[in-house]
């Protein structure tokens, strides 16, 4: 098989090597799909300016988010069940970000816990969280963050009530997945994963079973789950979130103008400008085109960072031009994963690097840290 050179080379070796239903799971949005399509179709409305006869050795991608190093203003984005693309994913992944010198982000809802990736990590890594009605288990997941020195606290604002997709409906997505016959056929066609998959005794959701009151097998999870993600989150559980975690805390899933001013007065140390990859409100605009109207609102108070869409470095590019500190890449790595393990993410991000360096060289740039939005043609949205 060829060597991959585009994201969208990782994803077809994805389909053939990850079962269908955890397949579906990464590549799929809320209801018509329409906000996760146009979070990828409205970064090619973004138009560069090319430049020429300018100096372009030296180049440096080098940049901080949230004041940490980063190799490349690309960080590895919270995904749940991320384990499922690829036995012991979340350990693999964050290997692969940490030897590539980027942000990992663990989610809650990941299969390796908290634990498991501080063991197989020598640097820290970032914990997103989900505030759940279940405060106690709230405060010990920080504390177990802390304890693991996570380096940032991801708090996600945007899945108070869950956004449907009707792909995991139809294919009954559960995890670990379900013997039925259709999901046999499912397994039996993916041979490699489910050998993978029988090595590793992670296939539940690691940070809660376990850990949170009454549930101690995955029988009681499901249920758990569904009635646990906390509607009634509001601005003041921010402040006593950032107040028992003390660290750097980058609040994410801001989409208007009105909640980044409201974000950047809690103090908080970034923002993500992110619609949860098209998985939550259907039919709200694309991460990138309110990325201008919010830095525009917030950016000289808090550091703004944007996911969704992002498929190649150009797209980072255009990001930063738009006034981005930082981006996250979730499918791209997702992908990468599913296709090869750990060097599959390793793939997706060297994809990235070399795509980021040589369209920043025939910008005229040689340093991320000065590329603004002169390198864009025009001003897109
Ligand atoms: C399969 C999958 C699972 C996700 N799980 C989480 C999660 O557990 N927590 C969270 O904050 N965001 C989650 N997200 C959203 C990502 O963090 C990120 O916002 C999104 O993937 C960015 O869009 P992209 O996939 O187009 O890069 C998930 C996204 C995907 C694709």
């Amino acid at each position: 098989m060829s060597q991959p050179l585009t994201i969208a080379d990782l994803k077809t070796r994805a389909r053939r090597r990850v079962p269908k239903m955890f397949f579906d799971y990464a590549d799929s949005g809320a209801w018509t799909e329409g906000t996760y399509r146009a979070n990828e179709e409205d970064f090619s409305k973004i138009k560069l300016r090319q430049r020429v006869l300018v100096d372009m050795t030296n180049r440096s991608l080098a940049t901080t988010m949230a004041g940490q190093d980063a190799s490349m203003p690309v960080a590895l984005a919270p995904t749940g069940l991320c384990g499922m693309q690829h036995a012991d994913g979340e350990m693999l992944a964050a290997k692969a970000a940490e030897e590539f010198g980027v942000p990992f982000t663990l989610s809650t809802m990941s299969i390796c816990s908290i634990e498991d990736v501080a063991s197989v990590t020598s640097k820290p890594f970032w914990f997103q969280l989900y505030v759940m009605k279940d405060r106690d288990f709230i405060n010990s997941l920080i504390d177990r963050a802390k304890a693991a020195k996570c380096s940032a606290l991801v708090l996600t604002l945007d899945l108070q009530v869950l956004g449907q997709r009707h792909k995991d409906l139809r294919n009954g997505l559960s995890a670990p997945p379900k013997w039925t016959l259709h999901h046999g056929i499912q397994l039996a066609t993916k041979p490699f994963w489910c050998l993978d998959m029988l090595r590793t005794k992670r296939r539940g959701f690691g940070n809660i079973v376990g850990h949170a009151k009454n549930v101690s097998d995955l029988s009681s999870l499901s249920s758990w789950t569904a009635e646990q993600f906390d509607p009634q989150l509001s601005w003041a559980d921010v402040a006593w979130i950032k107040e028992r975690w003390g660290g750097k805390l980058i609040l994410k899933g801001i989409l208007d103008e009105e909640d980044a001013r409201a974000a950047a007065g809690t103090g908080a140390d970034a923002i993500i400008v992110s619609n949860h990859g098209g998985r939550q409100l259907d039919g709200a605009k694309s991460s990138i085109s309110m990325l201008p109207r919010i830095v525009d609102a917030v950016g000289d108070q808090i550091e703004v960072h944007v996911d969704g869409g992002i498929r190649s470095g150009q797209d980072v590019l255009k990001a930063v031009a738009l006034g981005a500190k930082g981006t996250y890449i979730g499918r791209p790595y997702l992908y990468g994963l599913g296709a090869m393990g750990k060097p599959g993410v390793t793939t997706a991000l060297e994809i990235i690097r070399k795509e980021l360096d040589v369209t920043m060289a025939l910008c005229g740039k040689r340093d991320i840290q000065t590329v603004d939005h002169s390198v864009l043609a025009e001003m897109p949205f």
